[in-house]
């Protein structure tokens, strides 16, 4: 259709913008799903309580503000409900960030490579993303992160893709040390890495990102949630969505709260299994596996291609994540599922690699 002198529909930075690429859901039965680091489990405690809350309520909105769950958290947590917030997945507390944080053409900061959802939200913001070099060893480059001192610095804590466990006097200088908003993605935090929660309460300008998709098993309901000062937190109560948590994802994640135990005991033996996962995969295969603090292992085949790997475990109907990017084209993100999901993917793998 031809519209002379029109003015373009699209901002140029979104007609421009590399999309970010999730990880692949397949169709159909009989997956082993290694790549995108969900849980393999679900407590049955919150499929009854889903189950159970599916009713006619659900044609009125759910609680905007999503107090029984902010009520849990700050059982568990400790912090002040006032300075907790939840959102439509951790991917919607990182939205809110750099829309409150970040105007157009300010620099977002963030280690490199880290999940690159950063870079395109910061596009999509047309702010001006900062991407600084992680070290050899996937060390968080703080000096240069602090001399950047941008409006924003996001920092995946553990690290992710590589599942690097960061010394918390690190990450102190770092909230000391810039002057904007320091976030912090804890993610993975519950298979292992240690936590910047207790630096709300010292540094107004910390914000501590947890998701449910992970050790909560509730990716597929989408539920995340940040503490912070309530400075910060205020602002991003002020931007979001009215009803941004429906009310079947409000019900879940008090469900897998309360269920916070079993949770605990699944991902304490999935912790066990990473390492033996690695151990196999450096013993038996000589491959190079970085040390996780994740529910997953960055494995860097040695004498083979990664992405020929990932394609022949797809024909098997096992997939794991290949990213083609700078540092990481050689290497395969696994996820650890259940013992007899790993047993087969090792089993697979042996035959494909010898
Ligand atoms: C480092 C990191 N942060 C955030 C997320 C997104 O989590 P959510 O499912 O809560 O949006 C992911 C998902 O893979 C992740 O790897």
């Amino acid at each position: 259709m031809i519209r002379p002198n029109a003015q373009p529909l699209i901002r140029p930075s979104v007609a421009s913008l590399h999309p970010y690429v999730p990880g692949e859901q397949p169709h159909g039965e009989g997956w082993i799903k290694l790549n995108t680091n969900e849980n393999w489990f679900v407590a049955p405690g919150v499929l009854h309580a889903v189950a159970a809350a599916a009713t006619s309520d659900l044609r009125r909105y759910p609680d905007a503000a999503c107090s029984d769950l902010r009520t849990r958290l700050e059982a568990r947590y400790g912090v002040p409900s006032a300075r907790t917030i939840c959102g439509n997945g951790s991917d919607e507390i990182l939205t809110l960030l750099i829309r409150a944080c970040a105007g157009e053409g300010d620099r977002i900061a963030y280690a490199d490579p880290s999940y690159s959802l950063y870079e395109t939200l910061a596009q999509i913001q047309n702010a001006a993303p900062v991407p600084v070099p992680m070290g050899p060893q996937w060390e968080l480059p703080v000096d240069d992160l602090i001399a950047i001192d941008a409006p924003l610095t996001l920092v995946a804590s553990p690290h992710a893709p590589s599942g690097t466990a960061f010394a918390l006097a690190d990450l102190e200088r770092l909230a000391a040390g810039v002057t904007g908003v320091v976030a912090f993605d804890e993610a993975y935090v519950d298979f292992g890495g240690v936590s910047a929660l207790a630096f709300i309460d010292r540094y107004p300008n910390v914000v501590v990102v947890r998701t449910m998709s992970k050790a909560f098993g509730l990716a597929g309901v989408r539920l995340g949630y940040a503490f912070g000062s309530a400075e910060v937190v205020d602002a991003l109560y002020r931007i979001k969505d009215s009803y941004n948590v429906d009310r079947l994802a409000q019900v879940a994640g008090c469900a897998a709260l309360d269920a916070w135990d079993e949770y605990a005991a699944v991902n304490r033996a999935t912790v066990t299994r990473r390492d033996a996962v690695a151990d196999t995969l450096r013993n038996r295969f000589g491959w190079h596996v970085w040390p996780s603090a994740a529910n997953f292992v960055l494995a860097t085949p040695e004498n083979a291609d990664a992405e020929v790997i990932a394609l022949r475990l797809k024909e098997e109907r096992i997939l794991v994540r290949h990213f083609a990017r700078p540092r990481l084209g050689r290497s395969l993100r696994i996820s650890i599922g259940s013992g007899p999901e790993m047993d087969r993917f090792l089993d697979v793998l042996g035959s494909i690699v010898g």
